[in-house]
């Protein structure tokens, strides 16, 4: 049990934005390495709906249906509720007061350097309209992680900066008021870019996407118009499985196939509309399991809601009582 105090296992702590059902690039970057960190260490998963306010707050709306897809996601996906504290930010207040009280530790201009924050900047065309939230949002993040005491944190490369910054509130406020919070570290998960549809990076940004709940006739829609070997444009042309999405796609899933689909793919064997028939066969029965799950929970929506309150519940308790020694070092109330 994760709230256990004679459980030693190190606390791991990590989060997912809820913006809708997971895709195979979320799978192979994080979920699936999840799952398999949670014999390994106390877990924390988090979704990170107050998050979603910071870039989306005309789709405030969505949030709480996209939330509960991403738990379903999860559950499907092999996170374990009996094994792991799997919970809401929204519903465990003391992010927001420890975010409150960071926010104290970390100067504006050191946030407006924050690389990630200077890209959406760029890439989101924002303009003039960023808000006092949108710069916080590291702040959050490192409340999040604070909370909890997590000692590692396992993200993608790209929160490393984000990372960084929690790292820095931690240490000034152990200088501060006495040593209360570990330095998390980063656990980067390494997946060498997970191609879409197009062959460029899976985003949903991009809208190339493949869920991982997919329903059969949806990946085989997706996978049959998908980005190959440009070179290839007869049957009878030997490939270049190297370039190739689909390729990508066996050696992740179905690995025991990928040596003979790059030979026939070489030697002009095998066409694409087989190879791909072939991949949309077999991605379906590799996730034909977690679909089963995820639909069983899905079919009990009484027992879905009992499974968030429980761990939004457990999140609670141990956030508090990091609340409690925050108050006590800083001489509050
Ligand atoms: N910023 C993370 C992302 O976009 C999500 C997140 C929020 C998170 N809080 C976190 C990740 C705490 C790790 C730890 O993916
Ligand atoms: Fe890609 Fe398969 Fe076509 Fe080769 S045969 S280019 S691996 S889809």
């Amino acid at each position: 049990m994760t709230a256990d105090p004679a459980d030693k296992r190190k606390i791991i702590l990590s989060g997912n934005r809820p913006t809708g059902r997971l895709h195979w690039g979320n799978y192979t970057g994080a979920l699936e390495n999840w799952v398999r960190l949670q014999d390994e260490y106390r877990c924390y998963f988090m979704v990170a709906d107050w998050h979603v306010l910071t870039t989306a707050l005309d789709k405030a709306d969505l949030i709480a249906h996209h939330s509960r897809e991403m738990f379903l996601d999860w559950l499907g996906a092999g996170l374990d509720p009996e094994k792991s504290v799997l919970f809401i930010q929204s519903q465990v207040k003391e992010h927001a007061e420890l975010y409150l009280l960071l926010a104290m530790l970390i100067s504006k201009g050191r946030l407006e350097r924050n690389p990630t924050f200077k890209e959406q900047i760029r890439d989101l065309n924002l303009g003039g309209e960023i808000s006092y939230g949108h710069l916080g949002y590291p702040v959050l993040q490192a409340a999040d992680i604070l909370a909890y005491r997590a000692h590692a944190v396992p993200v993608g490369e790209d929160q490393l900066p984000h990372l960084e910054l929690t790292r820095e509130m931690a240490r000034r406020f152990n200088r501060l008021f006495g040593d209360v919070f570990p330095e998390p570290e980063a656990l980067v998960t390494k997946f060498a870019r997970f191609p879409g549809t197009d062959g460029k990076r899976m985003s949903k940004s991009l809208g190339n996407t493949i869920e991982i709940a997919a329903s059969p006739e949806e990946i085989l829609e997706k996978i049959r118009p998908a980005y190959t070997d440009p070179a290839r444009l007869r049957r009878s042309d030997p490939g270049h499985p190297e370039v190739c999405a689909v390729y990508t796609w066996y050696r992740k899933f179905l690995p025991e196939e990928a040596e003979a689909t790059a030979a026939e793919c070489r030697s002009a064997g095998r066409g694409c509309v087989d190879c791909k028939l072939k991949l949309a066969a077999g991605v379906t029965a590799h996730f034909a399991p977690l679909r089963e799950r995820r639909e069983a929970f899905a079919a009990d929506p009484g027992k879905l809601d009992e499974i968030i309150a429980h761990g939004c519940e457990q999140a609670r308790a141990v956030a508090a009582g990091t609340m409690e020694e925050v108050h006590q070092a800083m001489g509050l109330g």
